[in-house]
């Protein structure tokens, strides 16, 4: 029997943090640790699996403790349901945080709950405000892009998405061509607020009669630009084309955003979910444009602490699920490509 209540310990290892987290009815925070293993693929210049899925061995367990402790529980048995990304990700790192789950809800026989990253993204605008219905939510992440519709809790119906490249890899690969560390997404939007917009970058799909995005062309127009200066001798000024680059992907993203919008006046709240959300000009221009053309609708953009991957979002994602007694059973396996 559920209640109306739920006290859920999640765990997030989709990538390269491991994360645990304690959630109350979808909405407190108790605890969400965050351990990231960055400074590890830092020099390699993107994450590798086996190093993540080694890491995320080494810590799984101690993140648990951490994050009970944290949350004033002595025991897992002090929690209604364990939560767990299923997928999207890596396939070793889901397969730690799976293991890891699964051993805690038999050994403290309590219900396990399945959620996908992409849901958690989303979700994580819940641990401020309610969720209201129907909304939109657009999630820019490093492997994602997508604009998603929602007309109830775990409804999500996929109705823009990129044709290519996600919005956080064009930033990445351009980053790692203009030698800033990884994941450069973050120090591409730093250079991005210093420079001027001088360089001519497409924006692709922008006129196009549909929702959906397209980055590898735009990324390959700033790749050119580099190899073409360097070939002729010539330097190229890489914040100005930081800030170009930008503009170029925060005017797609707001544009198709708002097309969206247009085509559905209904949307109470509009989500900016996933990693790419920390970024400034992207922040920025939603907001200006929300305050310009649609003040009605309320703009929801997570603080920069749960922008990137962590376990609290994915405890926001399943709290309706508990509810509903959505749980799985011990066989479930990981999904690297679940999608929404
Ligand atoms: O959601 P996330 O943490 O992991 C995935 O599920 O993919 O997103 C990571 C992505 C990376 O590509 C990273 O470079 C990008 O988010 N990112 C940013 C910013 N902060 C993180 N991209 C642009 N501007 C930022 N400020
Ligand atoms: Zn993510």
């Amino acid at each position: 029997m559920t209640t109306e209540t739920s006290l859920i310990l999640a765990i997030e290892s989709s990538c390269d943090e491991t994360s645990v987290a304690v959630i109350e009815n979808g909405r407190t925070i108790r605890s969400n640790i965050v351990a990231s293993q960055i400074k590890s693929h830092m020099r390699f210049g993107g994450v590798v699996p086996e190093v993540a899925s080694r890491h995320h061995v080494e810590q799984i367990t101690q993140v648990v403790e951490m994050a009970l402790e944290q949350a004033g529980l002595t025991s897992v048995d002090d929690v209604d349901a364990i939560a767990v990304t299923q997928g999207p990700g890596l396939v070793g790192a889901l397969l730690v945080g799976l293991t890891a789950a699964k051993t805690l809800s038999f050994v403290y026989d309590k219900p396990l709950l399945a959620v996908n990253h992409l849901a958690g993204h989303i979700y994580a605008s819940q641990l401020m405000t309610p969720l209201e219905f129907p909304l939109l939510a657009l999630i820019a992440s490093g492997g994602h892009t997508e604009l998603v519709y929602m007309q109830a809790d775990g409804d999500f119906e996929v109705i823009g998405e990129t044709q290519d490249d996600a919005v956080g890899e064009a930033y990445d690969k351009i980053g790692r061509l203009l030698d800033l560390p990884y994941p450069a997404g973050k120090y591409m939007d730093q250079l991005a607020q210093e420079g001027q917009d001088t360089y001519r970058i497409p924006r692709a799909m922008l006129h196009e009669d549909n929702l959906d995005f397209s980055f590898s062309g735009m990324k390959s127009a700033v790749m050119n630009l580099v190899h073409n200066a360097s070939q002729r001798g010539e330097s190229i000024d890489s914040v100005n084309l930081a800030t170009s680059f930008q503009n170029a992907v925060v005017e797609v993203l707001v544009e198709k955003s708002s097309r969206a919008l247009r085509e559905r006046p209904e949307v109470k709240q509009f989500i900016l979910a996933g990693g790419v959300a920390a970024n400034s000009g992207l922040r920025g221009g939603l907001q200006a444009r929300f305050a310009e053309e649609f003040p009605e609708v309320e703009l929801l953009i997570p603080p920069l602490s749960l922008c990137g991957d962590n376990a609290a979002m994915i405890g926001a994602a399943a709290h309706h699920m508990y509810l509903k007694g959505e749980f799985t059973g011990l066989s479930i396996n990981a999904v690297p490509g679940l999608m929404l």
